[in-house]
């Protein structure tokens, strides 16, 4: 069956979609996107949109940022990517990408010509990196910053540090890379945020240490205290606590809650998934097919 995509408020054939090779998305990164997740549920053959306002949300953030502007509200884009899943037929566990982009064709790199335009397409997914646990290494390649190149407006052109630090470690064996900030504090992976367990406290790096602020952190924040009791501290984390915590572990819509158990050939606890990222791991679950009636709010069923 050929893909449907949304495109400029319709849905259309994938085929039927071209970009020229002259826009400013194409020559200079000019677009801003999202990853959203819809759970398939096996047992009620149900497929649940999972965090899609608060995606969608985010998407409008960051095109303020960028002077982009599509005439959707989160809402809209809610309807419309139901919709689309619907064309597609998806029956089982879905990636959904939208991308708004400078589509203008003059040469500058300027944000300042209003052709913004807007794609979302699908695709199956289920597991990210393959992997329950995974070793990883800190990359060379230092994260960038929100007086550069704003890691929270998830512009395409910042993909190009994760693909370098990708390059780096994952060349060498490693599943994945953890990037410092600028000051040396640890920042988060490539397309992932990073929790600590310390002391039986879950610890993350604050926004103001370059991260992206997830949408899963923050569910992962949420769980953590709401159903694990736990107390969940923000702040600057030094690259040595990595190797010295209970427990690290990943968050992220395409990766989900997987457990980080060695980082720069050093084991992180007993080197396998730990009980918090377990539990949370466990819940989460339940939470992305609307098991939880506490949490329910934060799915849209398809069918
Ligand atoms: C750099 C980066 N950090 C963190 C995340 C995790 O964010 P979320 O949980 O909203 O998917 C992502 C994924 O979008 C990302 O690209």
């Amino acid at each position: 069956m050929t893909q449907k995509v949304f495109y400029q408020g319709e849905i259309v054939d994938e085929s039927s979609v071209s970009i020229s090779i002259r826009s400013k998305a194409f020559n200079y990164g000019l677009a801003c996107f999202e990853g959203i997740r819809a759970y398939w549920d096996d047992e009620e053959e149900q497929l649940y949109g999972f965090c899609m306002k608060e995606h969608y949300d985010r998407l409008l953030e960051s095109c303020k940022c960028l002077n982009m502007k599509i005439p959707y509200t989160s809402e809209e884009l809610c309807d419309y990517t139901v919709e689309l899943l619907k064309a597609n037929n998806c029956k089982t566990t879905t990636y959904i990408r939208p991308i708004v982009y400078k589509g203008a064709e003059t040469l500058k790199p300027s944000l300042m010509e209003m052709d913004d335009r807007i794609i979302i397409y699908t695709q199956p997914l289920d597991s990210y990196s393959g992997k329950d646990e995974l070793r990883v290494a800190v990359s060379s390649w230092r994260r960038i910053s929100d007086t550069s190149l704003p890691p929270r407006t998830k512009a395409t052109a910042g993909y190009l540090n994760s693909a370098l630090a990708g390059l780096e470690v994952i060349s060498k064996g490693y599943d994945e890379a953890i990037f410092l900030t600028n000051a040396g504090f640890v920042c988060e992976g490539p397309g992932e945020n990073i929790f600590f367990v310390k002391n039986d406290k879950l610890i993350t790096p604050p926004p103001s240490d370059d991260i992206l602020e997830g949408i899963t952190r923050a569910l992962v924040m949420k769980l953590a205290k709401e159903e694990l009791g736990m107390e969940v501290v923000e702040r600057s984390v030094a690259r040595t606590e990595l190797y010295n915590s209970q427990e690290v572990f990943f968050s992220g819509t395409a990766m989900e809650v997987t457990a980080v158990v060695e980082a720069d050939d050093r084991r992180i606890g007993t080197g396998h998934e730990g009980e918090v990222c377990r539990k949370l791991k466990e819940i989460f679950a339940k939470v992305g097919v609307g098991k939880i009636d506490k949490y329910k709010y934060l799915t849209i069923p398809v069918w």
